[in-house]
């Protein structure tokens, strides 16, 4: 039996696991700060990393309690790496070191997007070839893998990530920070009456989002230059609609040409109901290539999606050490 305790704050989640053989979440608990960013409209990364010192001790204890264990059976310490803020990564990968150096544990770096991906082994085993669709608030990516240690990038956003883009339109639609939900509960009561342009990019599974975030605020302007009222659902239907037809058109088009034995998504967009109402529709056409979407409490940031790589990582033997320092552009494991 392995447990890995896993630690996790790139962004503003201060959260840690406890997971039994990458499987069993024996805890999981995770301190959002999102009440806090509401106020500011997004995340201030000087309050995130300030918070996050605040809590990180009591996920800490919270997790061996829930989990009813103490330090002296945990056999390794996964932490969060990178990418993220670095104010709040370096919070959980200090707590990381400490813990590691006084309970002499080994210590496992993780890339925060390959836990996204692992999120996905709590519902179903990964079958590789696999693809997996990364979305969330700093990344859209396409990463297709040969085997579990394997992370080709073959697809990513030119300009914004497409959370980012949710985001931004829920900002000048004046509904508020994390835009995702709010876009996604609106849209459906939204009806066909915006036209958005298709965003247009060069490489076959490239994406790009802010072309079109740069049309919603022309609409906007158009619509309320002309006196006219804006129907912010419809708006967010022609948004949402656009957006998720570049990321499925995307998506399906690698199933075509790599054909995968699973695609998995992953990220918190990955919640979007919309989204994963669409990919289960379009996938049928595809009965070779098994659809896994991850739990909700698995698409947005938490640590036992840590916990779960950071065992693949362990049985590879992956150990960092203590000069490791938190990397808050860190690439893919094999990505130059
Ligand atoms: O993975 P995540 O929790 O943090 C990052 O690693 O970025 O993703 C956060 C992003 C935010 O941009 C948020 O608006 C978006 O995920 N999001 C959604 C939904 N729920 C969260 N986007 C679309 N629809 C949702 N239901
Ligand atoms: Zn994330």
């Amino acid at each position: 039996m392995t447990l890995i305790l896993a630690l996790e704050s790139s962004c503003d989640e201060t959260a840690c696991a406890i997971i039994k053989d990458g499987k069993e979440i024996l805890s999981n608990i995770v301190s959002s700060q999102i009440n806090v960013h509401t106020q500011y409209g997004g995340v201030v990364p000087e309050v995130a990393s300030r918070i996050h010192v605040e809590n990180i001790s009591t996920v800490i204890d919270e997790a061996l309690k829930k989990a009813n264990l103490t330090m002296d059976d945990i056999d390794a310490i996964a932490y969060t790496q990178g990418p993220g803020l670095i104010g709040s990564l370096h919070v959980g990968v200090q707590a990381a070191k400490t813990i590691a150096w006084t309970f002499h544990k080994p210590l496992i770096p993780i890339n925060h997007m390959t836990g996204h991906i692992w999120a996905n082994s709590f519902v179903a085993d990964l079958k590789f070839p696999l693809l997996a669709l990364v979305i969330s608030g700093g990344h859209t990516q396409l990463v297709y893998m040969e085997n579990d240690w394997d992370y080709k990038v073959i697809g990513t956003t030119k300009d914004d990530a497409i959370g980012e883009a949710y985001d931004k339109v829920s900002r000048v639609l004046g509904t508020g920070y994390p835009g995702g939900p709010v876009i996604d509960r609106m849209a459906k009561e939204g009806k066909e009456h915006y036209k958005l342009p298709t965003p247009k990019t060069d490489g076959v599974y490239d994406f790009s989002f802010s072309g079109l975030k740069t049309a919603v605020l022309q609409l906007i302007q158009r619509e309320e230059k002309a006196g006219n009222e804006i129907i912010k659902e419809d708006v967010a239907y022609a948004f949402q609609e656009t957006a998720l037809g570049q990321l499925t058109g995307k998506t399906l088009q690698a199933i075509e040409d790599l054909k995968p034995k699973m695609l998995v998504l992953a990220g918190g967009v990955a919640a979007n109901s919309r989204l994963r109402q669409l990919m289960t529709e379009k996938m049928q056409a595809y009965p070779n290539t098994q659809l896994v979407i991850p739990p909700m409490y698995c698409c947005t940031d938490n640590a036992a999606m840590i916990g779960a790589v950071g065992y693949v990582a362990y049985k590879h033997g992956l150990f960092g050490d203590l000069a490791a320092a938190a990397d808050p552009g860190l690439m893919m494991p094999g990505e130059e």
